[in-house]
């Protein structure tokens, strides 16, 4: 083998042994943050971030669930929990975010904020850098975290959606939800610069329907916001079994798992997960805390 060669070999193995490398320690240190957020309320977030977190802990992957609704039904409802403390008690130093924590038969953490979580860019630097410190601690227990982001536009929503790797808007075939899907992209993209959402409808009878709510949002954002992507994930179906579920403080992959809308939450987290980052995401654990208390990154 000529020297050249030899040397182009190495180099390529160098190459490919860094890639790996920092592959491994993406997955390692960045667990992949997605917020499911929506315009209007009531359209099914809080239970396709519960449905879709259980999927993928049985797919095997460590999950986090951040509670940032402040919406009546919370993430505790379905999952039958009855948390005692919640992150104000990490803002006031008073507990670790791993003692707030609470976890699920299916060994899903999850952090109790509710309206907890409305004021945090009010916090003093003392108690952001103890509460960047608490975050950060997240990366060593998991592989997805998921923010279940409350409805609209307020200040707390907006911050999640911005700092998350991925921002999934729901939305039904409802006018005013489409409209209200519309207005969040809108401010997402002029004033925190976020250009890229997924779109899963919920509640259709069938694709058909949900690629009609789709093909009127992309066609807003074609007249009117033309530096937006918004990418369709999918659709899930109306399902009485969902509410069944949800009257028992349940969840319908646990009550109900071959339902029709079971099967479709499962495949959306599934795809989810498997499609690569973007390369431009900027989303990684400590830009994510730091930008959601509002410190320079
Ligand atoms: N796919 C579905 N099929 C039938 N009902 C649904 C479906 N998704 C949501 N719902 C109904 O909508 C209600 C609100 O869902 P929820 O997840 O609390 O919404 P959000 O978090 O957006 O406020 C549920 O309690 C259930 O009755
Ligand atoms: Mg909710």
């Amino acid at each position: 083998m000529d020297q050249a060669k030899g040397l182009r070999n190495i180099v390529k193995k160098d190459a490919l042994i860094k890639k790996e490398a920092f592959m491994a320690s993406e997955n390692r240190k960045y667990p992949r943050v997605i917020a499911v957020t929506s315009g209007k309320g009531g359209v099914g977030k809080t239970n396709i971030v519960g449905n879709m977190a259980v999927a993928l802990s049985r797919a095997g992957k460590r999950v986090v669930i951040i509670d940032a609704d402040v919406g009546l039904a919370n993430i505790d409802i379905i999952f039958n929990l009855r948390p005692q403390y919640s992150i104000r008690h990490v803002v006031s130093s008073e507990m670790s975010l791993q003692e707030v924590m609470v976890t699920t038969d299916h060994g899903i953490s999850i952090i109790p904020g509710g309206s907890g979580f409305a004021d945090l860019t009010q916090l003093s630097e003392g108690e952001k850098l103890n509460l960047i410190g608490e975050f950060e601690a997240l990366a060593d227990i998991s592989d997805v975290i998921f923010v279940d982001t409350g409805a609209g536009i307020s200040s707390n929503v907006l911050y999640f959606n911005s700092t998350s790797d991925e921002c999934i808007v729901i939305a039904t075939k409802e006018p005013t939800s489409i409209t209200d899907a519309y207005a969040l992209m809108k401010v997402m993209s002029q004033q925190h610069d976020s250009k890229y959402f997924k779109l899963i409808v919920n509640m259709v009878d069938n694709e058909k329907e949900a690629k009609r709510v789709y093909a009127a949002l992309s066609s807003a954002l074609d007249k009117f916001l033309k530096d937006v992507v918004l990418e369709y994930a999918g659709f899930i179906p109306f399902d009485p079994h969902l509410q069944k579920a949800v009257q028992k403080r349940g969840l319908i992959m646990d009550l109900h798992p071959l339902s029709p809308a079971s099967k479709a939450m499962e495949d959306l987290a599934v795809n989810l997960v498997n499609t690569t980052r973007r390369p431009h995401s900027q989303g990684n654990l400590k830009f994510f805390v730091n930008k959601m208390l509002g410190v320079a990154n």
